[in-house]
């Protein structure tokens, strides 16, 4: 069994949770217009997301602190991410530290950053990051404050059991302190997205978009993709749900960067709507913390497991043969009898 602590926080959200909740109702605004007589099977589910071919276009999203889960930590979510042949987002916020993450797999992955206050403890993780491998940078947005998590705060006294020091990525640089260090940049601007890129050479991604003027603020800036995201529920409360802001936020974008979403995707149902509006790749987060929980890197693989049996048959029945054509058509919008 979790501890209390580890299960206020995987479970819980941000105010009145209405947003955590919102993003699995919203989901369901959404209903398939399966073609049940199609004349083909479907044979395949893979796809290329920046460059990495994966099973299904599903990976696992940057989550802190897995060490609250299972002694495995984040070396056994990434090698269950990898035996599941998908991507690995390794959190900032890690209880491992990122080369030791990094060493745990070979599969793809990436790093988030919550971008430091500490500029120099930023260039030391970005550029760490780059050495131990990672492929892409994905700057997380919205925790520029620590919210209003109240499950946590009862048992805990804080909003989060992390948020003194997220463990892992201690600044290795003479001269940082470390307890400054911890401290996220509040004034977060673009030119420090911009800095993620000129100090790796790799392309980023911005994480936590729900609105489309920051989708169309990141394509401008050069991002290479785009994440819609509201952080499981986690940060602002009362935020639209990812499902509903994903077809304006693909119809402003019209293609340019691929979009990722997360939040509240549970079933290949729900993938299967997602990809329809327009995402190029679900993220999943609790499910694959519940995984670990239970099973450490196995549990995480047989979590992927399970959507990709379920996505394989939403596809089948819905007639369509691959990823790429899985379209808008494919759903309408739930209307009220
Ligand atoms: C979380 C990040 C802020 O708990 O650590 O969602």
């Amino acid at each position: 069994m979790l501890p209390a602590v580890s299960y206020a926080y995987v479970a819980g959200g941000a105010g009145d949770e209405w947003t955590m909740r919102e993003n699995e109702a919203a989901i369901n605004r959404w209903v398939i217009e399966p073609n049940f007589v199609s004349g083909h099977p479907t044979t395949d589910l893979t796809t290329t997301l920046f460059g990495s071919r994966i099973r299904m276009p599903v990976i696992t999203t940057p989550m802190a602190s897995h060490a609250l889960f299972n002694t495995a930590a984040e070396a056994g979510t990434a090698r269950g991410t990898e035996q599941a042949g998908s991507i690995y987002v390794s959190s900032s916020a890690s209880s491992q530290d990122l080369e030791t993450i990094a060493a745990s797999s070979n599969g793809p992955k990436w790093f988030q950053i919550y971008f430091p206050a500490d500029r120099g403890y930023a260039r030391e993780l970005l550029q760490r990051a780059k050495a131990a491998g990672y492929k892409m940078i994905v700057i997380t947005v919205d925790a520029t404050v620590i919210s209003n998590r109240e499950g946590s705060t009862r048992i805990l006294g804080k909003p989060s059991p992390n948020s003194v020091m997220h463990g892992g990525n201690k600044p290795k640089t003479p001269g940082i302190n470390p307890e400054k260090a911890a401290l996220w940049k509040a004034d977060l601007n673009w030119d420090d997205v911009a800095f993620c890129g000129a100090e790796t050479g790799l392309p980023v991604i911005v994480k936590s978009i729900i609105s489309v003027r920051n989708a169309m603020q990141a394509v401008e800036h050069g991002c290479a993709g785009v994440w819609i995201s509201n952080h499981g529920g986690r940060q602002l409360d009362n935020t639209s749900a990812p499902m509903t802001a994903l077809p304006r936020i693909a119809d402003a974008i019209n293609g340019r960067v691929p979009i990722i979403v997360d939040g509240g995707f549970r079933r290949g149902q729900d993938v299967f709507r997602a990809l329809a509006l327009g995402a190029s790749a679900v993220a999943l987060g609790r499910p694959i913390l519940y995984g670990l929980s239970l099973g450490g890197a196995s549990g995480v693989r047989s979590v992927y497991q399970h959507l990709e049996t379920e996505l394989q048959m939403v596809m089948q029945l819905s007639g369509v043969p691959s990823i790429k054509d899985i379209t808008r058509e494919y759903v309408a919008p739930h209307l009220p009898a």
